[in-house]
């Protein structure tokens, strides 16, 4: 304001409202002042581990099998250039017949300047700072006291000023749609949660069937993530578009302006003998690089099931396994639970009873991500299933989100009026918000159900308290 010569914040405010250049200017200029550009090269080594141990191994497979070598990964939020030129270091090692294809790394930003130095490449010691010493001497030049990156990487990646929420995409006439590989990471800290909704709903929409989202640690808490199937490794989280599910436009379409805009139509035809299936198998991660609890998630349509009775029976190891897995965790005997309810999984993706189970665990074990994973996975399946309803009240509870907990206790008690739990736990929460008369309601509601009980029987969902102490904490609270 001071360089503006502006004296209230309202005219400021005007400014940055105006159409035309000078607001366009100053939006550009606020931008920068705000961001964050701090990014290093091979950032969250475990991360880009991932990609280069499983992901991009997986896709380049899948190409070469389709017959078509187009490969699109964006970076989304690159700032200087560091995220999309380690990707294009991993491709460039990984495709020794890299002119054969056609590869395309985005790196957008909504900040200018940042883009302008990522274009030219130029880097100080301290973007090298978990880089292997081989990567910098082999793909930079020392430039005084500083490096540049090899014409041929900075050559695969273009960049384009993008802002995230206020630009279109997937941009028809550009290559930004069809994406196999969208990185997006340390961004969203920047926006809301409803914000991060509706660029999730556009990267869904850019995102190939299958294709596939890397976000930061945790960046997705709280969102609906229905239409991405959460694929859980040991190094982190990836989530996959489903490939059964329509786009955000589709969704808002009649069904025939949707075959015409579908991006599927206007692929190069595959060799009907390179087909894959319509869903490839997705990644199972591999069990010997196993530190944490995995679970490989088999998409539902490539169950292999040969008949009906198989997979009935199919369905019955499942429930035995998670019988099995519930004792275990009875028995204190957590990784070994884990174990039996991923194999349940493994036999019958959709079991809801070993999602919950697992995230139960999870949460009991404080990895609230994978617990939230299990949750997403399990509303995905059946968002009224008891159960889960109670696993999203504890993760709720677990993030000191009252508000949040008192809506899903709320609707446990609409799906099951006799939930002792639902009416104890509202209780607590109305007294916490000062809302006696609800509260009293409550103690009063749960009294009733308890009385119906013999006083000595204890309750397990209840923090193991017999009843007889449950009425007592209930008239002692009010
Ligand atoms: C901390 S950097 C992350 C860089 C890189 N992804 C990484 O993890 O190292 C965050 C970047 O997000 C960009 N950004 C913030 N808001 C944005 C928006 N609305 N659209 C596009 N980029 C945005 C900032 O300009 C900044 O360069």
């Amino acid at each position: 304001m001071k360089t503006l010569q502006l004296t209230a914040p309202e005219q400021y405010y005007q400014l940055l409202s105006l159409p035309g250049s000078a607001s366009e200017q100053e939006w550009q200029h606020l931008s920068e002042l705000l961001t964050n550009n701090e990014s290093y090269f091979f950032r969250d080594r475990q991360q880009l581990n991932l990609l280069k141990n499983q992901i991009f191994p997986q896709l380049i497979q899948q190409k070469r099998q389709q017959g078509d070598l187009t490969l699109r990964i964006w970076s989304a939020g690159c700032s200087t250039g560091q995220e999309p030129y380690s990707l294009a270091i991993m491709l460039k090692e990984l495709l020794l017949d890299l002119d054969a294809w056609n590869l395309t790394i985005f790196g957008t930003d909504i900040d200018l300047a940042a883009l302008n130095q990522a274009r030219a490449g130029i880097y100080s010691q301290w973007s090298f700072r978990d880089t292997e010493p081989r990567i910098k001497q082999q793909y930079f030049e020392p430039l005084g006291r500083n490096y540049q990156i090899e014409r041929s990487i900075r050559q695969m990646v273009t960049f384009q000023k993008l802002n995230l929420l206020r630009d279109q995409f997937p941009q028809l006439f550009s290559n930004l749609r069809e994406i196999d590989l969208i990185v997006c990471r340390n961004v969203f800290i920047y926006f809301g949660s409803a914000t991060i909704g509706k660029i999730l709903a556009k990267f869904y929409d850019t995102l190939l069937p299958n294709g596939y989202l890397l976000v930061g640690h945790s960046e997705l808490t709280g969102q609906n993530l229905s239409r991405f199937q959460a694929q859980i490794f040991p190094q982190s989280l990836i989530y996959q578009r489903r490939a059964d599910s329509l786009t955000s436009q589709q969704n808002a379409l009649p069904l025939k302006i949707c075959e015409a805009v579908s991006f599927r139509t206007k692929r190069q035809p595959v060799p009907e003998a390179n087909k894959l299936p319509v869903n490839p198998q997705p990644l199972v991660p591999l069990q010997q690089q196993v530190k944490l609890p995995l679970i490989p998630i088999p998409q539902l349509s490539k169950i292999d099931v040969a008949s009906a009775a198989q997979a009935m029976s199919a369905q019955e190891d499942a429930q035995k396994l998670v019988q099995q897995a519930k004792h275990l965790w009875q028995q204190k005997q957590s990784n070994l639970a884990i174990k039996k309810a991923e194999q349940a999984l493994a036999i019958e993706p959709d079991n809801i009873a070993a999602c919950c189970l697992l995230g139960k665990i999870y949460l009991e074990l404080n990895q609230l991500d994978l617990a939230i994973a299990m949750s997403d996975r399990a509303v995905a399946v059946d968002s009224l299933n008891l159960e889960l309803n109670y696993l999203l009240a504890e993760i709720a509870l677990n993030q000191k989100d009252n508000d949040g907990a008192k809506t899903i206790f709320k609707k446990i008690l609409y799906l099951d009026p006799e939930s002792i739990k639902a009416a104890i736990e509202l209780q607590r929460i109305y007294q916490q918000l000062g809302d006696r008369p609800r509260a009293s309601k409550m103690a009063q509601q749960a009294t009733r159900m308890l009385q119906k009980l013999p006083h000595s029987q204890v309750l397990p969902i209840c923090n193991n308290l017999s009843v007889a102490e449950l009425i007592f904490q209930l008239k002692t609270n009010l």
